[in-house]
């Protein structure tokens, strides 16, 4: 049975102040729902949201993180400290960290191995860019993405992975990737998650779509069976679309 899962992806957005400022309003308005709900806050906002959801259900995560467990990494943040931080999810590979920061699938897999092993839930970002789409290899673009992603991860460790297809372009751009459209591709990373695994551990996976998602689409995403949740950018920033949101 798969727990849909719908986190904020806040990207580069709020200081501290203003992530307790969020949680404060979105205390008042939350109620409990049938989702789990989860934050992923800039790394420096962690403590105040972590703080700020003391005693509720949400959950708070990262977006990004370093695989090595210590050392001259300037800049970086380890598993251990997200952890200690009270994180229990983190993003990684997202398509503006592949894009500006040099993220490949193979540092994708580092980082999603040391969070498992850290005992942090990776939530793993897929999609393809408009070029891709126009072609028309989408799927194999994707099922790249996710062999190198998964590489040496058992499927002890693979059912603790979450899967976020986010099209390129639908990400900021107003442009929501039609339902069928989202589907279709949560559809197909299920089947191949059952031909990288088997098909008790790709049943196991939740898969959440991105991408311009709102409190005007978030129904009909959720409605394609293969979609078990979302992620949100823009649209989490507001304590009331994401409560909006959540509670679909
Ligand atoms: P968006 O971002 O909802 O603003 O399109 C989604 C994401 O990048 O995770």
């Amino acid at each position: 049975m798969r727990i849909p899962l719908i986190a904020g992806n806040w990207k580069m957005f709020k200081t501290p102040q203003e992530a307790e400022a969020f949680c404060e309003r979105f205390r008042k308005l939350y109620k409990d729902t049938d989702v789990q709900a989860l934050i992923c806050a800039p790394a420096i906002d962690i403590p105040a949201v972590v703080e700020g959801f003391e005693g509720s259900d949400v959950k708070v995560g990262a977006q990004n993180v370093y695989f090595e467990k210590e050392g001259a990494y300037t800049g970086e943040v380890s598993v251990e400290m997200l952890k200690a931080a009270g994180c229990s999810f983190c993003i990684v590979g997202h398509s503006e960290r592949r894009q500006y920061f040099g993220e490949t699938d193979e540092t994708v897999n580092k980082k999603a191995k040391a969070l498992i092993a850290g005992g942090i839930r990776p939530i793993i970002c897929v999609g393809e860019s408009e070029d891709i789409r126009i072609a028309g290899t989408q799927n194999e673009h994707v099922k790249a993405q996710l062999i190198g992603a998964f590489e040496g991860i058992p499927a002890s460790d693979a059912v603790k992975c979450v899967i976020a297809y986010e099209p390129i372009w639908a990400i900021g751009t107003g442009r929501v990737a039609t339902p069928e459209q989202a589907g279709d591709m949560c559809s197909f990373i299920r089947e191949t998650l059952i031909e990288l695994y088997d098909e008790d551990t790709a049943d196991e996976i939740i898969i959440q779509y991105g991408g311009s998602v709102k409190p005007e689409n978030i129904s009909e995403i959720m409605d394609q069976p293969e979609i078990d949740g979302a992620l949100v950018g823009g649209a989490s920033l507001d304590p009331d679309k994401f409560m909006a949101i959540i509670d679909f």
